[in-house]
């Protein structure tokens, strides 16, 4: 069977910069949204054009200065919302509005003070409106993972009725389970009618650590867009992070998908948009991380040094990493040592290794991390020329 596309859908620009604190200007949402055409999203969510005039401006500026990907703007399900988005999108080549409303009990009873019936008809309402001003229109659930299945149904049959092209299915507390999430989008491929000419889209928050799982799972059941973030940055544990999927769906043919992300800019896009949030990745964080291909116990560095793919499932190059980083610390063993001695142009007979071992051990010790600096200090002591 041929592969499925699964289209990446980068809402940094919106969802992402929600985070506290993060907030971006327009010549630096610009200068991201051209590094995320770059990367190979299909589609950009710019901003929320209703929510401040800078983010107006910044929808408007990046529709002029952007032309591969559809260019999003996020709008609630109220009439002035969606035609302020349109406003700002109308310079874009490929423009979408995204609109919708909160669908869970919660949201319809205390947010809406409202009822199911009256809540599918504004969703309805919503899309018809912005069906006025674009051909491309998302609509989102709000709290789709928390709302009921059979009632979420009726709803996407009745937005699809009303022209949407794409449907939103946001888990967007975090809290659905990867397998209930699976099959609540299995569930509305088996019973919408008209589910086969419209994209089903995950957008999953990360307040359980499942962001990734969940969309992955979506993908699985008939998702055909992931909407994500580079670092996964987000409102409060954050959205998927487009680096972790985008990976995930490479390095498993299995998944029988495949997307546009051009891998060997993640690492510099995810430096990018860390600098102007200020918002420091941890180093642990899976492929961008600072620590993604570090390797300091002994007997992970004794297999990578021997053949890299024994501790790594991904090629460093692969996502901009020059290479694997062989860090030594009081756990390394004599191969690590005689790596990276080896590197800074001292080869190491095997007596040499063993009485510079020793010397490196009591480093170490005291300092947490031997560098190649400290490495020549140790060179110098055991009188060993490079
Ligand atoms: O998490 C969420 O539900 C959202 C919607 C506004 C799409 O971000
Ligand atoms: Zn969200």
């Amino acid at each position: 069977m041929d592969k499925r596309q699964v289209l990446i859908f980068d809402t940094t620009l919106r969802d992402g910069e929600q985070v506290p604190g993060c907030k971006l200007n327009t010549p630096q949402k610009i200068e991201i949204a051209q590094q995320l055409e770059k990367l190979g999203v299909d589609v950009i969510e710019a901003g929320f054009p209703i929510s401040s005039p800078g983010d107006f401006n910044s929808v408007v500026e990046i529709s002029k200065s952007v032309s591969e990907p559809i260019i999003c703007g996020l709008s609630r399900g109220v009439k002035k919302d969606i035609e302020v988005a349109a406003e700002a999108l109308k310079y874009a080549k490929r423009p979408r509005i995204h609109t919708g409303i909160g669908t869970s009990p919660s949201h319809i009873k205390y947010k809406f003070k409202s009822t199911p019936e009256l809540i599918l008809e504004r969703g309805v309402e919503a899309v018809k409106h912005a069906k006025r001003f674009v051909e491309d229109v998302e609509f989102y659930a709000e709290d789709a993972g928390r709302t009921d299945n059979e009632y979420l149904a009726r709803i996407c049959e009745e937005v699809i009725k009303a022209g949407a092209t794409v449907l939103n299915i946001p888990d967007t507390t975090g809290y659905c389970l990867p397998d209930e999430y699976g099959a609540k989008i299995k569930y509305l491929m088996d019973n919408v009618r008209g589910i086969e000419n419209v994209i089903i889209s995950a957008h999953c928050h990360n307040d359980l650590g499942l962001a990734t799982a969940n969309a992955i799972s979506a993908v699985m059941n008939g998702a055909r867009q992931i909407e994500c973030t580079i670092n996964g940055i987000g409102e409060r544990a954050g959205n998927t992070s487009l680096e972790e999927v985008s990976m995930i769906m490479k390095q498993h043919p299995r998944l029988n998908v495949y997307n546009n992300i051009n891998s060997k800019l993640l690492n510099p896009i995810s430096k990018l948009v860390s600098e102007r949030m200020g918002m420091l990745v941890q180093p642990n964080k899976a492929i961008v991380g600072s620590n993604a291909f570090a390797h300091s116990s002994g007997i992970h560095q004794d297999g990578v040094i021997k053949n890299r793919e024994t501790y790594e499932i991904i090629d460093p190059a692969d996502v901009g990493v020059t290479e694997s980083m062989i860090v030594l610390t009081a756990r390394s063993g004599r191969a690590a040592l005689a790596f990276r001695a080896h590197r800074i142009g001292y080869n190491l007979t095997k007596l040499q290794l063993d009485d510079v071992y020793q010397l490196f051990l009591e480093k170490a010790d005291v300092t947490k991390e031997v560098t190649d600096d400290d490495l020549h200090e140790i060179m110098k002591l055991a009188k060993i020329a490079g």
